[in-house]
Protein backbone atom coordinates (compact mmCIF):
# COMPACT_ATOMS: atom_id res chain seq x y z
CA UNK A 1 0.00 0.00 0.00
CA UNK A 2 1.23 3.56 -0.79
CA UNK A 3 0.20 6.99 0.88
CA UNK A 4 -0.30 10.00 -1.45
CA UNK A 5 -0.02 13.02 0.65
CA UNK A 6 -1.11 16.74 -1.51
CA UNK A 7 -0.96 19.96 0.39
CA UNK A 8 -3.15 22.34 -1.01
CA UNK A 9 -3.93 25.24 -1.03
CA UNK A 10 -7.00 25.30 0.76
CA UNK A 11 -5.99 21.32 2.58
CA UNK A 12 -4.31 18.71 2.60
CA UNK A 13 -5.55 15.54 1.01
CA UNK A 14 -4.31 11.89 1.95
CA UNK A 15 -5.36 9.01 -0.44
CA UNK A 16 -4.00 4.96 0.33
CA UNK A 17 -3.40 3.34 -2.94
CA UNK A 18 -2.85 -0.32 -4.25
CA UNK A 19 0.11 -1.08 -5.88
CA UNK A 20 -1.17 -1.00 -9.68
CA UNK A 21 -2.70 2.88 -7.93
CA UNK A 22 -6.18 1.73 -7.15
CA UNK A 23 -7.56 4.35 -4.90
CA UNK A 24 -9.05 2.32 -1.17
CA UNK A 25 -9.46 5.29 1.27
CA UNK A 26 -9.15 9.22 0.62
CA UNK A 27 -9.23 11.66 3.12
CA UNK A 28 -9.31 16.03 3.34
CA UNK A 29 -8.46 18.11 5.86
CA UNK A 30 -8.77 22.27 5.77
CA UNK A 31 -5.71 24.51 6.08
CA UNK A 32 -6.33 28.13 7.19
CA UNK A 33 -4.78 31.40 4.97
CA UNK A 34 -4.28 34.22 6.75
CA UNK A 35 -3.92 37.90 4.50
CA UNK A 36 -3.02 40.56 7.48
CA UNK A 37 -2.10 42.78 4.53
CA UNK A 38 -3.21 43.34 0.94
CA UNK A 39 -1.47 41.12 -1.24
CA UNK A 40 -0.42 39.10 1.74
CA UNK A 41 -1.05 35.61 2.08
CA UNK A 42 0.40 33.23 4.66
CA UNK A 43 -0.31 29.78 6.63
CA UNK A 44 1.39 28.41 9.90
CA UNK A 45 3.00 25.19 9.08
CA UNK A 46 2.14 24.11 11.91
CA UNK A 47 -1.35 23.97 10.57
CA UNK A 48 0.01 21.46 7.91
CA UNK A 49 1.63 19.23 10.45
CA UNK A 50 -1.94 19.20 12.40
CA UNK A 51 -3.55 18.83 9.08
CA UNK A 52 -1.43 15.41 8.57
CA UNK A 53 -2.45 13.82 11.46
CA UNK A 54 -6.02 14.59 11.31
CA UNK A 55 -5.83 12.71 7.68
CA UNK A 56 -3.96 10.28 8.41
CA UNK A 57 -6.32 9.23 11.45
CA UNK A 58 -9.72 9.42 8.56
CA UNK A 59 -7.48 7.48 6.44
CA UNK A 60 -7.14 4.70 9.55
CA UNK A 61 -10.45 4.63 10.56
CA UNK A 62 -11.81 4.22 6.71
CA UNK A 63 -9.12 1.21 6.10
CA UNK A 64 -7.41 0.00 8.64
CA UNK A 65 -5.73 -2.71 7.84
CA UNK A 66 -4.81 -0.57 4.72
CA UNK A 67 -3.19 1.99 5.95
CA UNK A 68 -1.08 -0.39 8.33
CA UNK A 69 0.09 -2.15 5.07
CA UNK A 70 2.22 1.31 3.61
CA UNK A 71 5.70 0.81 2.72
CA UNK A 72 5.88 4.31 0.96
CA UNK A 73 4.90 8.20 0.91
CA UNK A 74 4.50 10.32 -1.57
CA UNK A 75 4.45 14.20 -1.13
CA UNK A 76 3.22 16.93 -3.47
CA UNK A 77 2.05 20.32 -2.81
CA UNK A 78 1.53 24.08 -3.69
CA UNK A 79 4.89 25.57 -4.99
CA UNK A 80 7.14 28.14 -4.50
CA UNK A 81 6.33 29.04 -0.86
CA UNK A 82 9.14 30.10 1.72
CA UNK A 83 9.26 27.99 4.59
CA UNK A 84 12.02 29.46 7.10
CA UNK A 85 14.00 27.25 9.50
CA UNK A 86 16.75 28.26 12.28
CA UNK A 87 19.54 26.10 12.88
CA UNK A 88 17.38 24.43 15.42
CA UNK A 89 14.88 23.32 12.85
CA UNK A 90 12.46 25.70 14.27
CA UNK A 91 9.86 27.71 12.34
CA UNK A 92 10.91 31.22 12.23
CA UNK A 93 7.91 32.62 10.53
CA UNK A 94 4.51 31.88 8.85
CA UNK A 95 5.45 30.51 5.46
CA UNK A 96 4.78 33.16 2.77
CA UNK A 97 3.01 31.46 0.35
CA UNK A 98 2.94 30.97 -3.56
CA UNK A 99 0.26 33.83 -4.19
CA UNK A 100 1.68 36.30 -2.00
CA UNK A 101 2.66 39.44 -4.08
CA UNK A 102 4.94 41.58 -1.20
CA UNK A 103 7.81 40.85 -3.07
CA UNK A 104 6.62 42.60 -6.49
CA UNK A 105 9.54 45.12 -6.22
CA UNK A 106 12.21 42.45 -5.00
CA UNK A 107 10.87 39.79 -8.34
CA UNK A 108 11.29 42.94 -10.42
CA UNK A 109 14.83 43.85 -9.48
CA UNK A 110 15.99 40.06 -10.03
CA UNK A 111 14.23 39.67 -12.87
CA UNK A 112 16.23 42.62 -14.13
CA UNK A 113 19.15 41.33 -13.54
CA UNK A 114 19.91 39.30 -16.91
CA UNK A 115 21.65 36.64 -15.80
CA UNK A 116 18.46 35.15 -13.23
CA UNK A 117 16.61 34.32 -16.72
CA UNK A 118 19.69 32.57 -17.79
CA UNK A 119 20.63 30.36 -15.04
CA UNK A 120 17.26 29.27 -13.99
CA UNK A 121 14.83 29.36 -17.27
CA UNK A 122 12.33 31.70 -15.85
CA UNK A 123 10.64 34.97 -15.00
CA UNK A 124 11.48 35.44 -11.34
CA UNK A 125 7.79 36.40 -10.65
CA UNK A 126 6.70 37.63 -7.43
CA UNK A 127 5.37 34.84 -6.36
CA UNK A 128 8.60 32.52 -6.78
CA UNK A 129 10.64 32.21 -3.48
CA UNK A 130 13.66 33.74 -3.95
CA UNK A 131 12.09 37.29 -4.16
CA UNK A 132 10.60 36.57 -0.54
CA UNK A 133 13.48 36.01 0.42
CA UNK A 134 14.80 39.42 -0.22
CA UNK A 135 12.04 40.93 1.03
CA UNK A 136 12.57 39.70 4.37
CA UNK A 137 16.33 40.91 4.24
CA UNK A 138 15.26 44.24 4.15
CA UNK A 139 11.84 44.16 6.12
CA UNK A 140 12.39 41.23 8.75
CA UNK A 141 16.28 41.70 9.15
CA UNK A 142 16.23 40.11 12.28
CA UNK A 143 14.30 36.90 11.05
CA UNK A 144 16.81 36.91 8.04
CA UNK A 145 19.89 36.47 9.88
CA UNK A 146 18.61 33.75 11.84
CA UNK A 147 17.59 31.93 8.39
CA UNK A 148 19.45 28.03 8.25
CA UNK A 149 17.31 26.54 5.72
CA UNK A 150 14.44 27.87 3.18
CA UNK A 151 12.30 24.90 2.81
CA UNK A 152 9.02 24.50 -0.19
CA UNK A 153 6.15 23.88 1.63
CA UNK A 154 5.59 19.94 1.19
CA UNK A 155 9.33 19.55 2.17
CA UNK A 156 8.70 21.27 5.46
CA UNK A 157 6.17 18.35 5.87
CA UNK A 158 8.81 15.91 4.97
CA UNK A 159 11.24 17.42 7.57
CA UNK A 160 8.38 16.89 10.05
CA UNK A 161 7.93 13.22 8.39
CA UNK A 162 11.50 12.08 8.02
CA UNK A 163 13.59 14.60 9.94
CA UNK A 164 15.96 15.11 6.81
CA UNK A 165 16.35 18.35 4.88
CA UNK A 166 15.31 17.57 1.27
CA UNK A 167 13.93 18.65 -1.88
CA UNK A 168 12.73 17.48 -5.43
CA UNK A 169 13.57 18.62 -8.47
CA UNK A 170 9.77 19.73 -9.92
CA UNK A 171 8.91 21.51 -6.76
CA UNK A 172 12.82 23.20 -6.63
CA UNK A 173 12.57 24.38 -10.12
CA UNK A 174 10.15 27.09 -8.76
CA UNK A 175 12.12 29.16 -6.25
CA UNK A 176 14.34 31.09 -8.82
CA UNK A 177 17.77 29.30 -6.92
CA UNK A 178 17.55 26.59 -9.44
CA UNK A 179 20.00 25.46 -12.65
CA UNK A 180 16.68 23.87 -13.79
CA UNK A 181 18.46 22.05 -17.34
CA UNK A 182 21.26 21.29 -15.01
CA UNK A 183 18.98 20.12 -12.14
CA UNK A 184 20.83 21.64 -9.25
CA UNK A 185 21.54 24.61 -7.24
CA UNK A 186 22.60 27.47 -9.59
CA UNK A 187 24.99 29.17 -7.75
CA UNK A 188 25.41 31.91 -9.21
CA UNK A 189 21.31 32.66 -8.78
CA UNK A 190 21.80 31.97 -4.89
CA UNK A 191 24.66 34.94 -4.69
CA UNK A 192 22.74 37.25 -6.81
CA UNK A 193 19.65 36.69 -4.24
CA UNK A 194 22.22 36.98 -1.27
CA UNK A 195 21.89 33.05 -0.14
CA UNK A 196 23.65 30.15 -0.03
CA UNK A 197 23.85 26.55 -1.17
CA UNK A 198 23.81 25.42 2.32
CA UNK A 199 20.99 27.29 3.22
CA UNK A 200 19.22 24.93 0.24
CA UNK A 201 18.15 21.22 1.28
CA UNK A 202 19.72 18.58 -0.94
CA UNK A 203 17.91 17.60 -3.83
CA UNK A 204 16.74 14.54 -5.37
CA UNK A 205 14.64 13.11 -8.38
CA UNK A 206 10.84 12.96 -7.44
CA UNK A 207 10.24 9.50 -8.16
CA UNK A 208 13.93 8.82 -6.08
CA UNK A 209 14.06 7.84 -2.64
CA UNK A 210 13.61 11.06 0.05
CA UNK A 211 13.88 10.22 3.18
CA UNK A 212 12.50 7.27 5.67
CA UNK A 213 9.56 7.95 7.82
CA UNK A 214 11.00 8.59 11.38
CA UNK A 215 10.71 5.34 13.61
CA UNK A 216 8.26 7.94 16.19
CA UNK A 217 6.10 8.32 13.30
CA UNK A 218 5.85 4.70 12.69
CA UNK A 219 5.07 4.24 16.02
CA UNK A 220 2.02 6.54 16.66
CA UNK A 221 0.39 5.19 13.50
CA UNK A 222 1.19 1.60 13.85
CA UNK A 223 3.18 0.83 10.79
CA UNK A 224 5.90 -1.46 10.06
CA UNK A 225 9.08 0.19 8.52
CA UNK A 226 11.09 1.50 6.95
CA UNK A 227 8.91 3.19 5.12
CA UNK A 228 10.10 5.43 2.53
CA UNK A 229 9.09 8.67 1.30
CA UNK A 230 9.98 9.37 -2.43
CA UNK A 231 10.89 12.32 -3.81
CA UNK A 232 7.49 13.72 -4.73
CA UNK A 233 7.19 17.13 -6.23
CA UNK A 234 5.12 20.51 -7.02
CA UNK A 235 1.18 20.61 -7.15
CA UNK A 236 1.48 20.53 -11.49
CA UNK A 237 3.83 18.18 -11.94
CA UNK A 238 2.49 15.49 -9.62
CA UNK A 239 -0.98 16.14 -11.53
CA UNK A 240 0.81 15.46 -14.33
CA UNK A 241 2.07 12.19 -13.19
CA UNK A 242 -1.38 11.15 -11.89
CA UNK A 243 -2.80 12.04 -15.61
CA UNK A 244 0.02 10.05 -17.49
CA UNK A 245 1.45 13.28 -18.69
CA UNK A 246 5.13 12.26 -19.30
CA UNK A 247 6.06 11.93 -22.63
CA UNK A 248 6.81 14.11 -25.67
CA UNK A 249 3.77 15.28 -27.20
CA UNK A 250 1.37 14.93 -23.82
CA UNK A 251 -0.37 17.37 -21.87
CA UNK A 252 -3.08 18.49 -19.83
CA UNK A 253 -5.43 21.67 -19.70
CA UNK A 254 -6.59 22.34 -16.44
CA UNK A 255 -10.07 24.62 -16.48
CA UNK A 256 -10.35 25.90 -12.61
CA UNK A 257 -9.99 29.10 -10.83
CA UNK A 258 -6.95 29.65 -12.83
CA UNK A 259 -6.13 28.01 -16.43
CA UNK A 260 -2.95 25.49 -16.81
CA UNK A 261 -1.63 24.37 -19.61
CA UNK A 262 1.18 21.67 -18.91
CA UNK A 263 3.10 19.91 -21.07
CA UNK A 264 5.77 17.57 -20.61
CA UNK A 265 8.95 17.59 -22.60
CA UNK A 266 12.25 15.22 -23.30
CA UNK A 267 14.24 18.65 -23.65
CA UNK A 268 14.99 21.52 -21.82
CA UNK A 269 13.60 24.42 -23.78
CA UNK A 270 13.23 27.44 -21.79
CA UNK A 271 11.14 30.59 -23.15
CA UNK A 272 10.69 32.94 -20.28
CA UNK A 273 10.34 36.09 -22.80
CA UNK A 274 6.68 34.65 -23.21
CA UNK A 275 6.44 34.07 -19.63
CA UNK A 276 6.47 30.36 -19.93
CA UNK A 277 7.16 28.09 -16.83
CA UNK A 278 9.65 26.18 -17.42
CA UNK A 279 10.11 23.36 -15.10
CA UNK A 280 11.87 20.13 -14.41
CA UNK A 281 9.19 16.97 -14.19
CA UNK A 282 9.70 15.19 -10.88
CA UNK A 283 10.86 12.31 -13.14
CA UNK A 284 14.24 11.80 -14.13
CA UNK A 285 15.39 13.21 -17.67
CA UNK A 286 12.50 15.28 -18.24
CA UNK A 287 10.70 18.85 -18.12
CA UNK A 288 7.25 20.42 -17.67
CA UNK A 289 6.54 23.47 -19.36
CA UNK A 290 3.68 25.54 -18.61
CA UNK A 291 1.30 28.37 -19.31
CA UNK A 292 -0.88 29.57 -16.86
CA UNK A 293 -4.08 32.09 -17.19
CA UNK A 294 -5.51 33.51 -14.17
CA UNK A 295 -9.27 33.46 -14.81
CA UNK A 296 -10.44 30.96 -16.00
CA UNK A 297 -13.70 29.61 -14.41
CA UNK A 298 -12.85 33.15 -11.98
CA UNK A 299 -14.01 35.05 -15.07
CA UNK A 300 -17.37 32.96 -15.33
CA UNK A 301 -18.11 33.37 -11.42
CA UNK A 302 -17.57 37.02 -12.27
CA UNK A 303 -19.76 37.28 -14.72
CA UNK A 304 -22.07 35.38 -12.30
CA UNK A 305 -21.76 37.75 -9.78
CA UNK A 306 -22.57 40.53 -11.78
CA UNK A 307 -25.92 39.34 -13.62
CA UNK A 308 -26.97 37.33 -10.10
CA UNK A 309 -27.06 33.90 -11.89
CA UNK A 310 -24.93 30.71 -10.51
CA UNK A 311 -22.21 29.82 -12.74
CA UNK A 312 -24.15 26.89 -13.70
CA UNK A 313 -27.31 28.45 -14.90
CA UNK A 314 -25.16 30.75 -17.26
CA UNK A 315 -23.34 27.52 -18.66
CA UNK A 316 -26.78 25.72 -19.05
CA UNK A 317 -28.29 28.61 -20.63
CA UNK A 318 -26.16 28.00 -23.81
CA UNK A 319 -26.90 25.55 -26.52
CA UNK A 320 -24.26 21.84 -26.22
CA UNK A 321 -22.97 22.57 -29.43
CA UNK A 322 -21.54 25.89 -31.01
CA UNK A 323 -22.51 27.55 -34.20
CA UNK A 324 -20.79 30.28 -34.69
CA UNK A 325 -18.39 32.90 -32.62
CA UNK A 326 -19.44 35.29 -30.38
CA UNK A 327 -20.62 38.79 -31.31
CA UNK A 328 -18.88 40.19 -28.30
CA UNK A 329 -15.41 39.91 -26.82
CA UNK A 330 -13.89 39.10 -23.62
CA UNK A 331 -10.10 39.68 -22.19
CA UNK A 332 -10.23 37.30 -19.16
CA UNK A 333 -7.67 39.57 -17.55
CA UNK A 334 -9.61 40.04 -14.02
CA UNK A 335 -6.56 39.96 -12.02
CA UNK A 336 -3.94 40.75 -14.80
CA UNK A 337 -2.03 38.20 -16.92
CA UNK A 338 1.12 35.74 -16.41
CA UNK A 339 1.53 33.73 -19.82
CA UNK A 340 2.28 35.64 -22.41
CA UNK A 341 1.98 38.78 -21.22
CA UNK A 342 3.51 39.02 -17.57
CA UNK A 343 1.56 41.68 -17.37
CA UNK A 344 -0.12 42.33 -13.56
CA UNK A 345 -1.78 45.81 -14.79
CA UNK A 346 -3.76 44.61 -17.47
CA UNK A 347 -7.19 44.44 -16.65
CA UNK A 348 -10.42 42.80 -18.19
CA UNK A 349 -12.92 44.24 -20.90
CA UNK A 350 -15.90 43.33 -22.41
CA UNK A 351 -16.16 44.92 -26.03
CA UNK A 352 -18.39 44.80 -29.05
CA UNK A 353 -21.93 44.96 -27.44
CA UNK A 354 -24.75 45.92 -29.09
CA UNK A 355 -28.25 47.19 -28.04
CA UNK A 356 -29.70 43.39 -28.34
CA UNK A 357 -26.52 42.21 -26.24
CA UNK A 358 -27.73 40.08 -23.29
CA UNK A 359 -26.75 37.52 -20.74
CA UNK A 360 -26.18 35.01 -23.02
CA UNK A 361 -23.87 36.79 -25.55
CA UNK A 362 -21.78 37.48 -22.00
CA UNK A 363 -21.50 34.07 -21.33
CA UNK A 364 -20.56 33.33 -24.57
CA UNK A 365 -18.09 35.81 -25.08
CA UNK A 366 -16.27 35.31 -21.56
CA UNK A 367 -15.88 31.09 -22.06
CA UNK A 368 -14.32 32.34 -25.60
CA UNK A 369 -11.95 34.98 -24.25
CA UNK A 370 -11.12 31.62 -21.28
CA UNK A 371 -10.40 29.87 -24.87
CA UNK A 372 -8.33 32.64 -27.00
CA UNK A 373 -6.17 33.22 -23.53
CA UNK A 374 -5.33 29.68 -23.26
CA UNK A 375 -4.78 29.74 -27.40
CA UNK A 376 -2.12 32.28 -26.53
CA UNK A 377 -0.44 29.73 -23.74
CA UNK A 378 -0.82 26.80 -26.44
CA UNK A 379 1.25 29.57 -28.99
CA UNK A 380 3.62 30.63 -26.21
CA UNK A 381 4.34 26.82 -25.69
CA UNK A 382 4.21 25.59 -29.37
CA UNK A 383 7.20 28.89 -29.94
CA UNK A 384 9.36 26.25 -27.70
CA UNK A 385 9.79 23.92 -29.78
CA UNK A 386 6.53 21.57 -28.24
CA UNK A 387 4.16 19.38 -30.20
CA UNK A 388 0.79 18.83 -28.72
CA UNK A 389 -1.23 16.36 -30.06
CA UNK A 390 -4.20 15.70 -27.83
CA UNK A 391 -4.77 17.18 -24.33
CA UNK A 392 -6.83 15.74 -21.63
CA UNK A 393 -8.93 18.48 -20.09
CA UNK A 394 -9.56 18.35 -16.53
CA UNK A 395 -11.41 21.05 -13.86
CA UNK A 396 -14.90 22.22 -13.19
CA UNK A 397 -14.93 24.23 -16.31
CA UNK A 398 -15.48 20.88 -18.33
CA UNK A 399 -18.86 20.36 -16.88
CA UNK A 400 -19.89 22.63 -19.63
CA UNK A 401 -20.00 20.97 -23.15
CA UNK A 402 -20.38 24.36 -24.77
CA UNK A 403 -16.85 25.02 -23.36
CA UNK A 404 -15.33 22.26 -24.15
CA UNK A 405 -16.13 22.73 -27.99
CA UNK A 406 -15.23 26.28 -27.89
CA UNK A 407 -11.92 25.14 -26.31
CA UNK A 408 -11.55 22.34 -28.92
CA UNK A 409 -12.12 24.60 -31.89
CA UNK A 410 -10.34 27.99 -31.11
CA UNK A 411 -7.30 25.24 -29.66
CA UNK A 412 -7.66 23.06 -32.80
CA UNK A 413 -6.83 20.22 -30.63
CA UNK A 414 -8.64 17.03 -29.40
CA UNK A 415 -9.58 17.37 -25.66
CA UNK A 416 -9.93 14.03 -24.11
CA UNK A 417 -12.31 13.33 -21.04
CA UNK A 418 -11.14 10.95 -18.18
CA UNK A 419 -13.70 8.59 -17.11
CA UNK A 420 -12.99 8.18 -13.49
CA UNK A 421 -13.29 10.74 -10.62
CA UNK A 422 -9.95 13.43 -10.36
CA UNK A 423 -7.61 12.76 -8.12
CA UNK A 424 -5.04 15.09 -9.14
CA UNK A 425 -1.73 15.59 -7.85
CA UNK A 426 -2.79 13.03 -4.79
CA UNK A 427 -2.95 10.42 -7.21
CA UNK A 428 0.52 11.47 -8.68
CA UNK A 429 1.80 11.71 -5.50
CA UNK A 430 1.25 7.91 -4.41
CA UNK A 431 2.44 6.97 -7.85
CA UNK A 432 5.87 8.61 -7.29
CA UNK A 433 6.29 6.49 -4.42
CA UNK A 434 4.99 3.43 -6.37
CA UNK A 435 8.60 4.13 -7.73
CA UNK A 436 10.77 4.84 -5.16
CA UNK A 437 9.67 1.80 -3.31
CA UNK A 438 9.34 -0.96 -6.01
CA UNK A 439 11.64 -1.76 -9.20
CA UNK A 440 9.02 -0.55 -11.77
CA UNK A 441 10.19 2.43 -13.74
CA UNK A 442 7.86 6.38 -14.10
CA UNK A 443 6.65 4.77 -17.67
CA UNK A 444 5.04 1.76 -15.96
CA UNK A 445 3.70 3.44 -13.43
CA UNK A 446 2.60 6.79 -14.93
CA UNK A 447 -0.05 5.34 -17.19
CA UNK A 448 -3.14 7.63 -18.50
CA UNK A 449 -6.63 7.81 -17.59
CA UNK A 450 -9.81 5.35 -19.39
CA UNK A 451 -10.76 7.93 -21.29
CA UNK A 452 -14.69 8.19 -21.68
CA UNK A 453 -14.85 10.91 -24.58
CA UNK A 454 -12.59 12.54 -26.56
CA UNK A 455 -14.23 16.50 -28.15
CA UNK A 456 -13.11 17.31 -31.38
CA UNK A 457 -12.41 20.89 -32.91
CA UNK A 458 -15.01 21.77 -35.16
CA UNK A 459 -13.87 21.44 -38.81
CA UNK A 460 -16.07 23.51 -39.95
CA UNK A 461 -15.99 26.82 -37.68
CA UNK A 462 -12.20 26.31 -37.03
CA UNK A 463 -11.23 29.06 -39.56
CA UNK A 464 -13.97 31.79 -37.91
CA UNK A 465 -12.70 30.61 -34.53
CA UNK A 466 -9.19 31.88 -35.59
CA UNK A 467 -10.86 34.94 -37.20
CA UNK A 468 -12.35 35.62 -33.33
CA UNK A 469 -9.05 35.13 -32.04
CA UNK A 470 -6.66 37.33 -34.15
CA UNK A 471 -9.18 40.17 -32.80
CA UNK A 472 -9.22 39.00 -29.67
CA UNK A 473 -5.26 39.90 -29.64
CA UNK A 474 -5.40 42.75 -31.84
CA UNK A 475 -7.80 43.96 -29.06
CA UNK A 476 -4.58 42.94 -26.19
CA UNK A 477 -2.08 45.02 -28.60
CA UNK A 478 -4.66 48.31 -28.53
CA UNK A 479 -5.57 48.14 -24.97
CA UNK A 480 -2.43 47.34 -22.77
CA UNK A 481 -0.75 50.55 -23.32
CA UNK A 482 -3.01 52.27 -21.70
CA UNK A 483 -3.49 49.64 -18.83
CA UNK A 484 -3.12 51.63 -15.15
C1 LIG B 1 2.61 27.25 -10.22
C2 LIG B 1 1.73 27.95 -9.23
C3 LIG B 1 0.57 27.22 -8.64
C4 LIG B 1 0.95 26.78 -7.26
C5 LIG B 1 -0.27 26.54 -6.38
O1 LIG B 1 3.58 28.07 -10.75
O2 LIG B 1 1.94 29.08 -8.90
O3 LIG B 1 0.16 26.16 -9.43
O4 LIG B 1 1.77 25.66 -7.30
O5 LIG B 1 -1.09 25.57 -6.80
Amino acid sequence: MFLGLDLGTSGLRGIVTTEDGTVVAEAEAAVPTSTPHPGWSEQNPGHWTVACQQVVADLRAADAGAFAAIRGIGISGHMHGATLLDASGRVLRHCIMWNDTRSAAEAAALDAMAEMRTQTGNIVFPGFTAPKLDWLRTHEPDIYVQVAKVLLPKDYLRFWLTGSYISDMSDSAGTAWMDVGARGWSDRALELSHMTGAQMPDLVEGSAVGGHLSEELCQTWGLQGPVIVAGGAGDNAAAACGIGCVNEGQGFLSLGTSGVLLLARETYAPAPETAVHTFCHAIPNRWVQMGVMLSATNSLNWLSRNLGQSPADLAQALPDQITSPAKMTFLPYLSGERTPHNNADIRAALLGADVASGPQDMTQAVMEGVAFALRDNLEALRATGADVEQLVAVGGGTRSRFWLETLATVLNVPLALPAGSELGAAIGAARLAICAVTARTPDEVMTPPEIAEVIEPRADLVEAYELAYNRFRAYYTVLSPMAR
